[in-house]
């Protein structure tokens, strides 16, 4: 694991950014494994403005997301599609055809995840996946667990990330309580990774996840098994290491 220790929440982003960008240089017609939450908010407008500015082209581009809320359609500004749409894909030249979120709005998961399975499947292999990370280790919505899911799957959102959640929502009934991601097996046969964190809060579990043991109940921890990953931290996420 590579550990990129940067000044700040911009900093970290913009760190983000270039790699996401050298990826997209050297591969125009990569396939990007892209993360929603707060962290990557910074990353994403660094990469509209390097956009803007006729630095990136995202024409040949695909995108996998990594989750999604079950029950929440594309019109719900809570929906992580819509998360995407409105900080990336709107304002780039993505052809929107080619990016995918699980569907929040299919009713039967086995369905609504081999469906997304099989579409991960179809594009060979994902060349960089964006993770943040979750207070209580997850990345994408693979929660603590007794064992690390293969592929995707429909989870139970803890207690803790529903509280940690409910801030983006009105009330925290809103919050809904089941989402479909993507495995850490499906995640963890991406040919990279970037997991990126910032702030104080983020410290206790980046030192948990990257130099503990390697546990299901601390998900992110299994990438120290990865043959590829970079971690983008600011100063405050990576102060205990
Ligand atoms: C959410 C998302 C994750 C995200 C994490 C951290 O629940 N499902 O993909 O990485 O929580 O979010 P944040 O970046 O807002 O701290």
């Amino acid at each position: 694991m590579r550990f990129i220790v940067t000044k700040d929440y911009n900093d970290m982003s913009r760190k983000a950014a270039n790699i996401i960008s050298a990826q997209i240089i050297t591969k125009p017609n990569c396939v990007l494994g892209l993360a929603t939450g707060s962290t990557p908010v910074g990353t994403y407008k660094q990469l509209v403005e390097w956009y803007n500015k006729g630095d990136l082209d995202f024409s040949e581009v695909s995108t996998v997301n990594l989750d999604e809320y079950k029950g929440l359609d594309h019109d719900n500004d809570q929906s992580y599609y819509y998360f995407m749409m409105n900080n990336l894909f709107k304002h780039v030249n993505i052809d929107l055809s080619r990016t995918h979120v699980p569907d929040g709005t299919e009713p039967n998961p086995e369905k609504a995840c081999a469906d997304y399975e099989k579409i991960v499947k179809s594009y060979g292999g994902i060349d960089l996946q964006l993770l943040g990370l979750g207070h209580n280790g997850h990345i994408g919505f693979n929660e603590p667990s007794d064992n690390f899911a293969k592929v995707t799957h429909c989870v139970d959102l803890t207690e803790s990330t529903i509280k940690a959640n409910a801030r983006f929502f009105e009330k925290i009934e809103d919050v809904p309580t089941q989402a479909y991601t993507m495995g850490i097996g499906t995640i963890f046969k991406a040919k990279r990774i970037l997991l990126i964190a910032s702030g104080k809060d983020k410290a206790e579990i980046v030192k948990k996840a990257f130099c503990g043991p390697i546990d299901p109940q601390v998900p992110a921890s299994i990438l120290q098994l990865h043959p590829d990953v970079t971690v983008v931290l600011d100063e405050d996420a990576a102060s205990l290491l």
